[in-house]
């Protein structure tokens, strides 16, 4: 366990003098991880930003505030959750992080979870889901499945789920509504690591 702490601490210590993409030129902090490092469940968003490149904390803006929200109100405790993003340094006007820079990237994200090594990856939004799976799948087809693939060693569970960032402007919890189905794929993530457990 130390040893894991030690090596994560050693990726986020190059990941804060990467000079690898342009996007290290705005930055005021590079935006590593939040959460327990002996987590179940990696989530993993796009990109920080402005809150995020202030604090350095990843989704502490009003979108992150309603995952937090989310995750809490579905019975995840904190030891549960380690979260991260596919770029850790904030794009400029908050647009999407390029394939360049998500290369330029790639290397601490996969380190990062094969040390947290979690029984399931959460795949944020459509730049997460299109970083690890098919790019054909939109997020409104692929939210709540269960999709195995071989990543950093091996067969590893991703369940895509809707960015809490669209949530901000869908307000119904009606059956079927966005925040339903969010809630839901929380819900199924929950039940999946108790199984595991
Ligand atoms: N949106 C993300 O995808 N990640 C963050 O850290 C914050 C907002």
């Amino acid at each position: 366990m130390q040893a894991k702490k030690a090596e994560l601490k050693l990726i986020e210590e190059k990941a804060k003098n990467c000079f690898e993409c342009e996007l290290c030129k705005n930055r005021t902090n590079m935006v590593f991880s939040d959460g327990c490092e002996e987590a179940s469940v990696m989530f993993i968003g796009e990109a920080p930003g402005k809150n995020e490149d202030e604090t350095g904390v990843p989704f502490i803006g009003r979108a992150g505030k309603l995952l937090r929200e989310y995750l809490l109100e579905t019975g995840y405790k904190k030891n549960d959750i380690y979260i991260a993003n596919t770029v850790k340094c904030r794009p400029p006007e908050n647009r999407k992080p390029t394939n360049k820079e998500k290369k330029a990237c790639e290397k601490y994200l996969t380190k990062q979870i094969e040390l947290i090594d979690p029984k399931i990856i959460v795949l944020v939004g459509s730049t997460a889901l299109e970083s690890f799976l098919d790019k054909k799948i939109t997020i409104t087809n692929a939210r709540g499945k269960i999709f195995e693939k071989e990543f950093a060693g091996k067969t590893r569970k991703f369940i895509p789920i809707f960015h809490p960032s669209y949530l901000l402007r869908q307000h119904s919890k009606e059956p079927n509504s966005p925040r339903y189905l969010f809630k839901k794929d929380l819900i199924t993530v929950k039940d999946l690591i108790k199984d595991a457990n």
